[in-house]
C-alpha cells in the first residue's frame, strides 16, 4: 500500500539516523566504560575507521535495496510479453519505486491488451480473406458452366450456316436460358453482399402472402415443367418485407423442386408458412451447416447451386425476427419452415 512506504530520500535519512545513533551511542558507551590509559591515538583511529565501516556497511545496504528494486522495474521492461499479473505482487521499500511499479503495471497491461487486440483482429482479417478467396473460386466455379454452355452453343451457330431453324431457335433458347442463370446468380450474390454488409434494410407492408406464394409457385411451374406444387389455399396478412419474402420463397420452393421428383406441398396456416417436398432429405449430420454460405452436401452436385440460397433464407428471416426451421430424413424428404 502505497501510504505505508517511506520516500527514497526518508529512507535513506531514517537508515542514516539510525547507523550514527548507534554509532554515537557505541563511542559513548567505549569511551566511558574503557579505562583513560588505553585511549592512545591508535585507539581513537581504530574506533573513527570502525565507525566509517559501519556507516558504509549501510549505504551499501541502502544501495543494494535500489539496485534490487531496479532490477525489478528492468525485468518489466526487458520482457513485456512474459509480464505477469504475479509481478504486481513485488514487495517495494520505497514509495517511488512503488509508484513506478503500479504505473508501468498499468502501462503494461495496456500494452498486453493492445497486443491481444491486435492479434485477434489479424486472424480475423486472414479469416476473412480465405472466405473472399474460397468465395471467389465459388463463383469461378458456378459462373463456369452457364458460359461455356453459351459459348457451345454460339460457336456452333457461329460455325454452321446450314443449321435447321427449328435447331438454331432450339441453341438460342439455350443461350438465353443461360445468361438468365448468369443474371441470377449475379443477383443473388450481390443480394448476399448486402446482406454481409449490412446494408440491406426493411421495406415492411402488409400484404397477403397467398397470392404471393402462388406467383412464385406458378413462376417455378414454368421453368420446372411437368413438377407440381400444391399451395394450402389459406390468406395469411402479414407485415413483412414484400421483395425479400419473395426470395424465401422463391429459395425454399426451388430447393424442394431441385432435391426431389414428387409435388411439393405448400401449408400456410395462421402463423407458420411451410415447404415439404419427397425428396433426398438431409443427413442429420449436415442438417446444421445447410444454412451455412456455400454449403452444399457432397452427395449432390447440382447444377446452377451456390450454396446461398438458404443463407440467404436464415438472414431474411432474422431480419424478420423469425427462424428458419428444418426437419429432414435422408431419402424420405424434408420440410422447411418458419412462424410469422
Ligand atoms: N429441400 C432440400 N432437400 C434436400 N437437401 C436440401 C434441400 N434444400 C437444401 N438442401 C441442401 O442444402 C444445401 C444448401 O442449400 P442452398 O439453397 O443454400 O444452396 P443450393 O441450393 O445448393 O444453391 P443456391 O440456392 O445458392 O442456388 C444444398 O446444396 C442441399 O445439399
Ligand atoms: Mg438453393
Amino acid at each position: 500500500m502505497l501510504y505505508r512506504r517511506p520516500s527514497l530520500t526518508e529512507y535513506v535519512i531514517a537508515r542514516l539516523v539510525t547507523i550514527i545513533i548507534i554509532v554515537t551511542t557505541l563511542y559513548t558507551l567505549i569511551i566511558v566504560t574503557v579505562p583513560k590509559e588505553i585511549q592512545n591515538t591508535a585507539f581513537h583511529v581504530a574506533l573513527f575507521v570502525l565507525a566509517l565501516l559501519l556507516i558504509l556497511s549501510s549505504v551499501y545496504v541502502v544501495a543494494r535495496q535500489v539496485k534490487k528494486e531496479l532490477k525489478i522495474v528492468e525485468k518489466y521492461l526487458s520482457g513485456v510479453e512474459e509480464f505477469d499479473e504475479g509481478s504486481r505482487k513485488a514487495r517495494f521499500f520505497t514509495r517511488e519505486f512503488e509508484t513506478i511499479n503500479l504505473r508501468l503495471i498499468q502501462i503494461l497491461r495496456k500494452i498486453k491488451n493492445e497486443n491481444k487486440k491486435k492479434r485477434k483482429y489479424t486472424a480475423k482479417i486472414k479469416l476473412k480473406n480465405r472466405q473472399r478467396s474460397d468465395m471467389l473460386s465459388a463463383i469461378a466455379h458456378e459462373f463456369r458452366n452457364p458460359i461455356a454452355a453459351t459459348m457451345g452453343y454460339a460457336q456452333t451457330l457461329n460455325d454452321d450456316d446450314d443449321i435447321p431453324p427449328a435447331l438454331r431457335k432450339k441453341f438460342l433458347t439455350k443461350i438465353y436460358n443461360n445468361g438468365e442463370k448468369i443474371e441470377e446468380l449475379l443477383s443473388r450474390l450481390l443480394l448476399w453482399n448486402r446482406f454481409e454488409s449490412g446494408e440491406q434494410r426493411l421495406h415492411l407492408s402488409k400484404f397477403d402472402m397467398y397470392p404471393l406464394i402462388r406467383e412464385v409457385a406458378s413462376n417455378l411451374e414454368e421453368r420446372y415443367k411437368e413438377r407440381q406444387i400444391r399451395v394450402e389455399e389459406h390468406h395469411l396478412v402479414v407485415k413483412a418485407d414484400k421483395a425479400l419474402m419473395e426470395i424465401v420463397m422463391k429459395n425454399l420452393i426451388e430447393n424442394a423442386l431441385k432435391y426431389s421428383k414428387e409435388p411439393i406441398e405448400i401449408g400456410i396456416t395462421q402463423n407458420q408458412i411451410s415447404v415439404t417436398d419427397k425428396g433426398v432429405g438431409i443427413s442429420s449430420k449436415n442438417i446444421d451447416k445447410v444454412t451455412k454460405k456455400f454449403f452444399r452436401t457432397d452427395e449432390h452436385s447440382w447444377d446452377n447451386s451456390m450454396g446461398l440460397g438458404l443463407a440467404i433464407v436464415k438472414q431474411i428471416l432474422k431480419l424478420h425476427h423469425t427462424l428458419l426451421l428444418i426437419e429432414s430424413e435422408e431419402d424420405k424428404g424434408s420440410t422447411f419452415y418458419f412462424n410469422i
